[in-house]
């Protein structure tokens, strides 16, 4: 797999191929890459002829009692799994080609970034509306994937896109799961045997919550139950378990139209994330 580490190599490259004609496709990832990432890589192949996939673990949108350090960081593998996909370059700068000396831009968003996984992690989307505008700039793409799996990042991100009007298509990747329908997430590694059990239960408790929520009046209720299921499961905390609108993710009192359940569960320090559609 070819590699850059520089804005600059990654800019030849890509003008070399506009040169030749080719529309190009950026797959963001901060690497430790599973099925979830690699079926991004095959989604957007549908609409490119390149596609770039950068690995960055960006340091702006962990929080200070976060995992950046213990962040798993397995690169050659990572291309080896790259190595049997469409992919035509891996994109993986260094901290300090990202955020050089003297960086003091942050992109911030209101409401949408404050709410859900921006209430829990302050500043967090801070640190990915900031990596992502750059690398829309860096590699200026037709097209870049992000996974449903991250639901309010992809919201986020079609956000800061429109606002700032970068010229690039935003498609949101399908969310990937294991056999046991635990979504697959480079912090799944983290999780002891009795955990990874435990963890394949969400899934189930969430599609319990989205076939009742078609029938009844009273989403509060359903949302705590299925809290309390996921703590009688075994899961030592619930962030939260929320239905919202599926594109401003606000909180909703009926159903008019599809909704989204999102849900943060957790076990000991690992936050797991979950969402799913609701269709009426
Ligand atoms: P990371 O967690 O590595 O995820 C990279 C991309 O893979 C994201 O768009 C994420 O939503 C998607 N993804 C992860 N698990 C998935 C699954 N099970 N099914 C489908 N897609 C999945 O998200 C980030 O990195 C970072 O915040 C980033 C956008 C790269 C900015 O730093």
């Amino acid at each position: 797999m070819n590699i850059v580490r520089t804005i600059a190599d990654l800019r030849q490259q890509v003008a070399l191929w506009r040169t030749d004609g080719h529309s190009i496709g950026l797959v963001p990832t901060m690497g430790a890459l599973h099925k979830g990432h690699l079926s991004l890589v095959d989604e957007i192949s549908a609409h490119t002829s390149k596609i770039i996939v950068s690995i960055f673990v960006n340091p702006t949108q962990f929080g200070e009692n976060e995992d950046l350090d213990a962040y798993p960081r397995q690169e050659a593998e990572d291309c080896k799994k790259l190595d049997a996909t469409a992919a035509s370059l891996v994109f993986a700068p260094s901290v300090s080609e990202m955020y050089g000396t003297g960086h003091k831009t942050r992109v911030t968003l209101d409401g949408i970034s404050e709410i859900l996984e921006g209430a829990s992690r302050p500043g967090h989307f801070d640190g990915v509306a900031t990596i992502v505008s750059k690398l829309l700039l860096q590699s200026l793409p037709d097209v870049a994937i992000f996974g449903e799996k991250d639901y309010q990042q992809l919201a986020v991100i079609r956000q800061i896109v429109r606002d700032l009007n970068i010229p690039v298509k935003i498609l949101g990747g399908t969310l990937v799961r294991e056999d046991d329908g635990l979504a697959y997430s480079s912090r799944n590694a983290y999780l002891n045997p009795t955990e990874r059990k435990i963890a394949g239960h969400f899934n189930r408790i969430l599609s319990k919550l989205v076939q009742a929520a078609t029938t009844s009046s009273d989403l509060r209720t359903l949302e705590t139950q299925a809290s309390e299921a996921l703590l009688k499961a075994g899961f030592t905390a619930v962030d939260y378990v929320q239905v919202v609108d599926r594109v401003s993710l606000e909180t909703l009192d009926s159903l008019s139209a599809t909704a989204r359940v999102v849900a943060v569960a957790r076990l000991g320090t690992i936050r797991l994330l979950d969402n799913m559609e609701i269709g009426i």
